[in-house]
């Protein structure tokens, strides 16, 4: 393989990133951006790296999500944290299931570029350079919107920066403290189905505390009560932006991407000799691989290579994201494969993805599709005695009407209420959460199976 370097990704092939028509004030951007502090730190990387090990022994859950895309518009205190609520209420209900650590990795931060199955949109008969995240141009439909202009790296990175701030006083600073497991219920969901059985379940958790401050043990005296680790990802798909937020860690004297805990690469840009796969390979960061219906097993034991080439557990990710239909069709020969060649990876499920249809005029994923997608990533993992580490899903803390069903039912003609996404269709947070509680039951269940072997074997 050729010298790894953070541009050298120039020398190859790639798909989807813009050509910017100003070439010169797009060289002037990335050349300051590199100058810019870096947003995340290598020894964070490398802490979310070994949870992930333990993930992909087994011993842990991940839970990443956030929005398809991160807009201007929606930037504010509010988002963040209802976002992050709903992520403490799932990441609770899933370790209470599972009895193990759940990692939280945010969709967030630095998720703003998309790729697009289409170059261009049209609208009745006028078509424009499809819209490619906030990050690259602007969802207006006008010819001026679509002109992908670098000044939005600037305001992308500023962005990022914010939010990662908030994320990191959340998350330290006492918000994420058990003893308040009950205030994470947002108003609209507390009289839900979903709401009441995350009540009882905190009033469980509650009472636990309670016992524990008895015998000495709280919040004050152990950290891990009052703070969490929450950790940032979003797919490295803007090259240039990556590039220039690629640094030296000095501890380690190796490179790391700066613009987010993890990185991952999409399903339309992880052809083997592209530039997506030739930059990743060279940081050290966790990685993300999206596999979709058409990656065959041996093309994924040659990304496996060129990503994780010394078997790292916790490297590597791959997410899973067939559609419901088709999951049970593709994942076992990968999985097989994998197991095969004794690769160490943790295998995460994104059934929103594959799921994606066309109502009305909106784009929607239908819940009992996306819970389908769950159930088969289960069974397949079961089948083959592996462990189902994660999920990847779209999601956001707001009252959305963007996926249908749920426990509210949420219909074709109730698309248009309040659709909001800049991108694709998310849960909202009771659809997300009902989704936690179905993954909490197949871990449980997955918990005694394990330990019935074990009995049996003892
Ligand atoms: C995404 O995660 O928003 C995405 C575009 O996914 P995929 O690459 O799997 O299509
Ligand atoms: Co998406």
């Amino acid at each position: 393989m050729t010298k790894w370097a953070p541009n050298s990704w120039r020398n190859k092939p790639v798909r989807q990133v813009p050509d910017y028509p100003d070439k010169a004030t797009l060289a002037d951007v990335e050349a300051r951006m590199a100058t810019y502090p870096p947003l995340v730190f290598a020894g964070e990387a490398r802490k979310l790296k070994k949870q992930l090990a333990a993930v992909a022994e087994g011993q842990a859950f991940l839970l990443q999500g956030g929005d398809c895309a991160e807009s201007f518009a929606e930037h504010g205190a509010d988002n963040i944290r209802d976002l992050f609520r709903v992520f403490l209420q799932m990441a609770v209900v899933l370790t209470f299931a599972a009895s193990q650590p759940v990692v939280k990795v945010g969709r967030i931060a630095g998720q703003f570029a998309k790729p697009r199955s289409s170059d261009t949109e049209t609208r009745d008969d006028v078509s424009l350079p499809s819209y490619r995240g906030d990050i690259i141009n602007g969802i207006d439909f006008t010819d001026a919107s679509r002109i992908p202009d670098p000044a939005r790296q600037e305001m992308a990175y500023r962005q990022s920066a914010a939010t990662l701030n908030l994320l990191r006083a959340f998350a330290q600073g006492g918000f994420a403290n058990l003893e308040n497991v009950h205030k994470w219920t947002m108003g609209f969901i507390s009289n839900s189905p979903q709401g009441e059985r995350y009540q009882a379940l905190a009033d469980r958790i509650s009472e636990s505390m309670e016992f524990m401050r008895a015998i000495g043990i709280n919040a004050d005296n152990h950290p891990s009560l009052r703070e969490t680790d929450f950790y940032t990802s979003h797919e490295a798909l803007l090259l240039g932006y990556e590039e220039a937020l690629t640094r030296i860690d000095s501890t380690s004297g190796e490179w790391y991407a700066t613009s987010g805990h993890m990185i991952w690469i999409g399903d339309r840009t992880r052809q083997p000799d592209h530039a997506h796969v030739e930059y990743c390979r060279g940081v050290k960061n966790p990685l993300g691989l999206k596999c979709g219906p058409s990656l065959e097993a041996d093309e994924l034991l040659r990304l496996i290579d060129a990503l994780n080439p010394q078997n790292e557990a916790g490297r590597l990710t791959l997410i899973a994201r067939f559609g419901a239909e088709k999951a049970a069709d593709h994942l076992p020969k990968l999985v097989r494969a994998v197991e095969k060649e004794g690769r160490k990876v943790v295998w995460s499920c994104d059934p929103m993805h594959g799921n994606t249809v066309s109502l009305n005029g909106y784009k929607t994923r239908p819940f009992d599709r996306i819970l389908q997608e769950v159930q088969t990533f289960f069974d397949v993992h079961r089948a083959e005695g592996t462990h189902p580490g994660g999920i990847h899903i779209e999601m956001t803390g707001n009252n959305v009407t963007e996926c249908t069903g749920g426990a509210w039912a949420i219909s074709a003609e109730d698309l248009h209420d309040r659709y909001h996404t800049h991108c694709d269709p998310r849960l909202n947070a009771d659809q997300a959460l009902e989704l936690a509680f179905l993954v909490a039951e197949l871990l449980k269940k997955d918990a005694a199976a394990h330990s019935d072997r074990k009995a049996a074997v003892g």
